[in-house]
Order: C-alpha cells, then structure tokens, then sequence
C-alpha cells in the first residue's frame, strides 16, 4: 500500500524556489541552495551520475550495503521501520530490504516528487508485504513521519554522503534533528563520503561525458522554466574546486560572458568570471566523522569502509 504525506502543497515548493534564486542571485556571493538541483530532470540526471566510471561513491556503497547488510539488518533488528533522507531512486534500499523483509513500514522522504513516487510505486511491487508511506518534504525542514508507523523501531537511512552537501554546522544540526524525529533507541545507517587523491575526486564530479556539468546547468533551465527566466545556458558552464581548508568539493556555475538576464520581471547582470556556488560535498575523515555523530548526540556502533578506504558506512545508535 503506497500512501503519500505531502508535508507542503507544490505551490510552496515553487514559492521556495522562486524566493531562493531572487535572494541568492542578489547576494554579492551569488549562491542557490543545492536542494534546487532535484526537479524531475535533475533527478534522472543524478542517476546517471551514479552510473559513472568516475562516480565511486554509489557503487562502493553498494559495495558495502551487499557485504554487511546481514549484520546491519541484525543489528537494526527485525521489525523496524525504515526511514530514508532523500531516498531518490530508493536502490540501495532495494539491498537492503532484501535483508529487512520484515520492516513494518518503509518511508522514503525526498524534494523531488516524481523520483519519490516512481521510486515508491517500485518498491511496492518488489516488497509487497511493507507498506510504503512516501513523504513529500524538505528534510532540512521540520517534518513529520506518518502516523500509520505507529511505534515500532526506527531505522534511519541517509546513505549516499548527501550529509556531505550540508555545511559542518548544518549536518550537526541535521543529525540531532534526525534524532529527535526518530526518538530515543532508534538507529542511523549513514553513508559518509572520505578524504582521498584529487586524481580520483576531481573527476568524479567533473566526468568526461558531462554528466555532471548537465546536472549543474540543469539549475539554469529550472529557472528558464519554472520562474520566467531567460538565461542564456550556453552562457553558463559548471565549475568544480577542491577546497583544501574545510576538505569539500564547491561546485559553481560560472558565467562566461558579461550578460544580462531576466528572471521574474526582474534584472540580473553578470559579469565574466561571475559565479553561483550552487554545491558544497564535504569529505571527511573517518575520526571527524565519529565526532560530527557525537556532537549530534549518535553512539557509533560500527563503521565500514572499502579496501581503498574511499567511502564509508556507519551505524549509529541514539541512546
Ligand atoms: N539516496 C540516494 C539519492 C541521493 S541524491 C542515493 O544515495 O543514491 C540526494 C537525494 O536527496 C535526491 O533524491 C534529492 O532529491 C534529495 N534531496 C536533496 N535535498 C533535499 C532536501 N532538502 N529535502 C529532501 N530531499 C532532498
Ligand atoms: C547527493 N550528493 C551526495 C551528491 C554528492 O556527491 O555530493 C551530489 C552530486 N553532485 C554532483 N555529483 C554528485
């Protein structure tokens, strides 16, 4: 059964976009918040950064959800309800409720409403004895879960290190809101991206194909076709720096030329060399990582990582 708890109508999430391009564009920092790369397209265009040769996070993960999913679904224990932070395309759910087949009730939360429904409607047909309650919502927002999941267990899922695309203080923030959500004895299964070789994460977030300069510029057409805008993407081109002091992947669009644009009635120039830091993918160290979880009020319990050490997975429990 496929139930849908939309925390806010699509007038709102319009209305959000709307102010947070006008707001962003008007800083002298111009910046748009990275939730705003998840429209329908964005979505499409993520998955196929996740089938990249230079896109390591997801199959690693992948990688470990295969190789420890036993132990994780021990730990969890049976009869839990499972609750996903940006569930996407919901595939590394798919591993591993194949260890969980008795989770009384998956809720898989994302921004983007057409990956979560399709991704719901799914997993319903390859899981048909768990009901799926899927939540239209913000979840850097207060949200609520569905009452319908009463009060087993929860296990939260928040793979894929989208914690990385939050600032350090955000993602502490984030974490012990996570905890209040899920209440005391809950458990947290959560992908952390690690520090590694420029040669192996410069590419990844700028592969030869182009994928992810589409993703990126995708933010240009959203805002051509959603907010009555006119910008020239073939002005625009992505960017990626490896900020070295706080160990994070920027990611900008960068104008090419000095233009203006509208947008909503309204002007915007852009000089050369501008740019709209639009993404922010923290890379952490396994011992900041732990410490990011404590100060969040989370017990690390146990840690996984790959033989390269590129990627880890940590199962954390809020006493
Ligand atoms: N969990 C999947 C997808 C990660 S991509 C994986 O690991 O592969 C990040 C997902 O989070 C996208 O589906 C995006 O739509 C969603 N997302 C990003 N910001 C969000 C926000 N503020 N609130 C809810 N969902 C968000
Ligand atoms: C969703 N998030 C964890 C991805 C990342 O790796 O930071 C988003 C992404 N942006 C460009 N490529 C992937």
């Amino acid at each position: 059964m496929t139930l849908s708890a939309d925390a806010t109508d699509s007038e709102t999430f319009v209305t959000d976009f709307a102010d947070a391009v006008l707001t962003g564009l008007s800083c002298k920092a111009k910046n748009i918040p990275c939730r705003f790369l998840y429209d329908a397209r964005g979505s499409e265009l993520f998955e196929d950064i996740t089938r990249l040769d230079e896109y390591y996070p997801t199959r690693t993960e992948i990688g470990l959800l295969g190789a420890h999913g036993n132990e994780i679904a021990k730990r969890a224990g049976k009869s839990c309800a499972v609750v996903e932070f940006g569930s996407g395309s919901s595939r590394k759910t798919h591993i591993l409720l194949e260890h969980m087949k008795s989770a009384t009730a998956y809720v898989p939360i994302d921004i983007d409403d057409a990956v979560l429904h399709e991704a719901a409607a799914r997993l319903e047909q390859e899981f048909p004895d768990i009901p799926i309650y899927p939540v239209h919502a913000d979840f850097s927002q207060g949200i609520e879960l569905p009452q319908e999941i009463g009060d087993a267990p929860r296990l939260g899922f928040f793979p894929g290190s989208t914690i990385g695309n939050f600032e350090m203080d955000a993602a502490a923030d984030f974490l012990a809101s996570a905890g209040r959500l899920l209440g005391k004895g809950s458990s947290l299964l959560i992908g952390a991206d690690l520090q590694k070789d420029l040669d192996i994460l410069l590419p990844a977030y700028d592969d030869a194909a182009g994928v992810t300069a589409d993703f990126t510029l995708n933010l240009i057409h959203r805002i051509n076709r959603e907010l009555a805008g006119n910008l020239d993407v073939e002005c625009f081109a992505h960017k990626v720096i490896y900020n070295d002091r706080v160990g994070r992947i920027e990611i900008y669009i960068e104008s090419l030329c000095d233009q203006d644009a509208e947008i909503m009635g309204r002007q915007f120039s852009f000089d050369v060399g501008d740019h709209i830091h639009v993404e922010n993918s923290h890379k952490y160290t396994l011992p900041q990582f732990r410490e990011l979880a404590r100060e969040a009020g989370w017990e690390t319990d146990q840690v996984w990582s790959d033989a390269d050490e590129l990627f880890s997975l940590h199962f954390l429990s809020n006493p």
